[in-house]
């Protein structure tokens, strides 16, 4: 049997065509019938008419109920009021399955019900387009780096140790070597590539036992994550601002129907070309201060803190420079400024927040001995990483982009669980 997908159907004006899909929704006024057809690639209406079809092919569409699966065939006309522009004069219905009542109607819906129904809520449009938007935010990370001369570096799942702090690492028994730990970063893996590539990128999942509740963590979220040896923070800086200027610019080109549709104000979108502002941690804090926020200096960034500094800004800000404390036991500190790590956050407009954390990394063995003895980290499961100190150790540096926060700020919507098909979060493991 033919198969014309929905949205090749220029292709086929005035041409009889087969769609295999489900219904979408359908309605009928006096002796017309009418069908919206999803098949994946698009939705098309179709249009069964008395005279053009027979009386077998009504009492088909009679039986039909949302979801249920069929082919259907019929003239393809071009119809500029119809969504996609084409439509479909049926004149025939094979029906392949009869779908029991959809929990899921045009009516409002409860979040919580929507997602306990995840898999089925994929099929709407909205989840379509937020979809889409990721797949082409994925590709455009891809391109990037490979047109760059990255390698790409795939790192484990099962660690040894933690990377990014203790508190957030999940645990798991691994036979008789005791616990792994799942990854929170592939980041000191991506070091080693660096050391052994010159440039690579990690991009996988990545997992953190976040107890927060916010709109912006997940437990279980992907991460891409290049290294560059020889790269100091302003070079690492460069790389993020190019980065991001050729994601959202990749986006605009390639799916802006999915952002209209979205209702998504392009504006602040538009705007995210290189140069991106630089600011200090210090400057942030003044920032902060002139709006009469009473912050401490020394602390890390809150979420509302972030909001008012990224207010200030027409595009995403980096802020480099954060007090040492906050930041991790792998950063290099400011040899201006010992108390400082030569670390940066990218801040997203809008007040969506970090988007992006980086840094210089320290390379002097001594000092990073130090650092996991300050954070009573266990040297023995860094072993390996302290090798790349001993063996040709270089300045070298990398970050780290979160993908749903991305997809949620491009996409602008209010919470990170409809950026990932499905999302794990403190309260939520299913489906
Ligand atoms: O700032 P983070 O913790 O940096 C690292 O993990 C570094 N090792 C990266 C590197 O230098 N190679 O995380 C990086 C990004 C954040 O900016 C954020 O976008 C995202 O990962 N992220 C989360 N996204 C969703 N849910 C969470 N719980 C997240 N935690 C971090
Ligand atoms: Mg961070």
């Amino acid at each position: 049997m033919a198969r014309t997908y929905i949205e090749d159907l220029s292709a086929h004006a005035g041409q009889e065509a087969t769609i295999r899909g489900w219904v979408y929704n359908k309605r009928s006024s006096g002796k017309i019938r009418f069908i919206v057809m999803r098949d994946g690639t698009g939705l098309c209406q179709g249009v069964i008419v008395k005279g053009t079809a027979t009386d077998d092919v009504f009492t088909r569409f009679d039986t039909l109920t949302q979801e249920s699966s069929f082919a259907m065939t019929g003239l393809v006309r071009k119809e500029e009021r119809a969504p996609g522009g084409y439509e479909m004069d049926v004149t025939g219905i094979q029906i392949i399955q009869i779908a029991q009542e959809y929990p899921i109607t045009p009516k409002e819906h409860g979040v919580e019900f929507l997602m306990d129904r995840r898999h089925l809520w994929l099929r709407s449009s909205r989840q379509h387009a937020i979809l889409r938007i990721r797949h082409q935010i994925v590709k455009a990370i891809r391109d990037f780096f490979d047109d760059r001369g990255f390698v790409l570096m795939d790192a484990p799942i099962f660690t040894p140790a933690a990377c990014e702090g203790t508190s957030t690492l999940f645990g798991t028994d691994y036979f008789d070597l005791g616990k792994a730990f799942l990854t929170q970063s592939g980041q000191l893996y991506g070091e080693a590539g660096a050391m052994a590539f010159g440039k690579v990128y990690v991009f996988g999942p990545t997992f953190r036992a976040e107890k927060s509740k916010t709109r912006r963590h997940l437990t279980e979220f992907w991460m891409v994550e290049p290294e560059v040896a020889f790269n100091d923070l302003n070079d690492n800086m460069d790389l993020a601002e190019e980065f991001l200027e050729h994601i959202v610019q990749s986006v605009l080109k390639n799916r802006l129907p999915e952002l209209q549709h979205l209702g998504r104000n392009v504006k602040f979108l538009e705007n995210v070309k290189r140069p991106l502002p630089r600011i200090t941690y210090d400057e942030a804090v003044e920032i902060l201060r002139k709006n009469n926020i009473p912050f401490e200096w020394g602390n890390d960034l809150g979420g509302t803190d972030e909001t008012v500094v990224s207010e200030q800004f027409d595009r995403p800000v980096m802020v480099h420079r954060y007090p040492a404390v906050v930041k991790a036991f792998y950063m290099k500190r400011d040899p201006e400024r010992p108390d400082l790590a030569l670390a940066v956050d990218v801040l997203a407009p809008e007040g969506y927040g970090e988007i992006i954390g980086g840094s210089q990394r320290e390379d002097d063995l001594d000092l990073l001995l130090a650092r996991l003895k300050e954070q009573s980290l266990p040297q023995e499961a860094f072993e390996w990483y302290l090798d790349l100190r001993r063996f040709g150790s270089v300045p070298h540096s990398g970050f780290g982009l979160g993908v749903e926060r991305t997809v949620g700020w491009i996409c602008g919507l209010d919470h990170v669980r409809e950026t990932i098909p499905f999302p794990r979060m403190i309260y939520r493991l299913t489906p």
